[in-house]
C-alpha cells in the first residue's frame, strides 16, 4: 500500500485480503483475552474535526491493544482551530509529534490534503462526502465473517449521496464481484461519476427506490443515516428525513444467512426491534473496527502478523 489510506485504491485487493486474514487472527488480543504489544512504542494521532465514536474510539483501542499509544486532537473548542490554525499547519505538528495520524475532517479531499503536507502516514477517518476507507475495511471483515466471501448481493439503502461509508465500500465489494442494488430516493442516489466509474469496472449495479420488493434477494442489507449536517438546505433534509426504515416485520421473507448491516449512529433506520433478531449484524460490524484497524495498523507499520501469532 502506498504510506497513505486515502480511499480504497491505495489497497490491492490482495492487500485487502492479507488484511481480513490478519484481522481474524487478532480477534483474540482485540478482545482482550491476549496481550500483544507489537506496537509499543509507536504513536497515533486522533485527528477528528467532525463527531466521531466508534472511528475515534476503535483506532485508540487498536493501538491500545497493540502496546501503543495515542494522542487527541481533543475537542475543537480547546484547540488553536479556534484561533484561525490552518488545516496544513495543524497537521504539521501532528506529523513532527506521531507515527501515524487518523483524520477525519467535514471537506472532502481534505484527507489528501494533509497526506501531501506531512511525511508519516494519514489514514483517512471520513472527508466530508467523499470516502471512509477504514470504514470499509471493517465492513468487508463483517461481511466476509457472516458469508465467508464476498461476491453477494449487497443492498445498499439511504443516503447513497453524501454518505461516504458506501461510496468507498460499493467499490471495494465491485472489485470483489458483488451484485450492489442501491436504494435513495432521487436526491439522494449514489453519484452519476462513482456509479459510472464501477460500471467502467464491470460492476453489475441495480438502482430503485424500493427497499422492500429488494429484501428477499439481498445477502447483505446496508442502511445508513441520511447525513442531515451535509445538507445545503433544513428543507430539503425534512423531505426525506425518515424515508426507508427497517423493521422486524419487513423480515418474513429474508435469506436465513441475510445479515443488516450499518456503520452507525443510526437514527431511526433500524427499528430496536431489529436488534435481537438473528439478522442484525451491526453491533458485530462495530466492534470488527477494532481488529480491522489493528490488522491495518500493524501492516502500516511493517508488523508480520501470521509470524506473531502464526497460522
Ligand atoms: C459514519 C461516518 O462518519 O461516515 N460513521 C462511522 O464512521 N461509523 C456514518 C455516519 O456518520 O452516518
Amino acid at each position: 500500500m502506498a504510506d497513505d489510506l486515502i480511499t480504497m485504491d491505495d489497497l490491492t485487493n490482495e492487500q485487502i485480503e492479507a488484511l481480513l486474514k490478519d484481522a481474524e487472527k487478532l480477534l483474540p488480543a482485540a478482545k482482550g483475552d491476549v496481550y500483544l504489544p507489537l506496537l509499543e512504542g509507536k504513536l497515533l494521532g486522533n485527528m477528528f474535526f467532525e463527531p466521531s465514536t466508534r472511528t475515534r474510539m476503535s483506532f485508540e483501542t487498536a493501538m491500545k491493544r497493540l502496546g501503543g499509544n495515542v494522542v487527541n486532537l481533543g475537542a475543537l473548542a480547546s484547540s488553536s482551530v479556534t484561533k484561525g490554525e490552518t488545516l496544513f499547519d495543524t497537521m504539521k505538528m501532528v506529523d513532527g509529534y506521531c507515527d501515524v495520524a487518523v483524520l477525519r475532517h467535514p471537506r472532502q479531499g481534505a484527507a489528501q490534503y494533509a497526506a501531501d503536507a506531512c511525511d508519516i502516514p494519514i489514514l483517512n477517518g471520513g472527508d466530508g462526502a467523499g470516502h471512509h476507507p477504514t470504514q470499509t475495511l471493517l465492513d468487508l471483515f463483517t461481511i466476509k465473517q457472516a458469508h465467508g466471501k464476498l461476491n453477494l448481493n449487497v443492498v445498499m439503502v439511504g443516503d447513497l449521496r453524501y454518505g461516504r461509508t458506501v461510496h468507498s465500500l460499493s467499490h471495494a465489494l465491485s472489485r470483489f464481484g458483488a451484485n450492489l442494488t442501491f436504494i435513495a430516493p432521487p436526491a439522494l442516489s449514489m453519484p452519476d461519476e462513482i456509479i459510472e466509474d464501477l460500471k467502467a469496472s464491470g460492476a453489475n449495479i441495480t438502482v430503485s427506490e424500493d427497499l422492500v420488493s429488494n429484501l428477499p434477494s439481498a445477502d447483505v442489507i446496508y442502511m445508513t443515516r441520511i447525513q442531515k449536517e451535509r445538507f445545503p438546505d433544513e428543507d430539503e433534509y425534512l423531505k426525506v428525513a425518515g424515508i426507508y426504515k427497517l423493521s422486524r416485520k419487513d423480515l418474513k421473507d429474508v435469506k436465513e444467512s441475510m445479515i443488516i448491516m450499518h456503520p452507525l449512529p443510526r437514527v431511526d433506520e433500524i427499528h430496536p426491534n431489529v436488534d435481537n433478531t438473528p439478522h442484525a449484524a451491526y453491533f458485530d460490524q462495530a466492534f470488527n473496527g477494532v481488529v480491522a484497524r489493528m490488522a491495518l495498523l500493524c501492516f502500516l507499520f511493517g508488523v508480520d502478523i501470521s509470524k506473531e501469532v502464526g497460522k
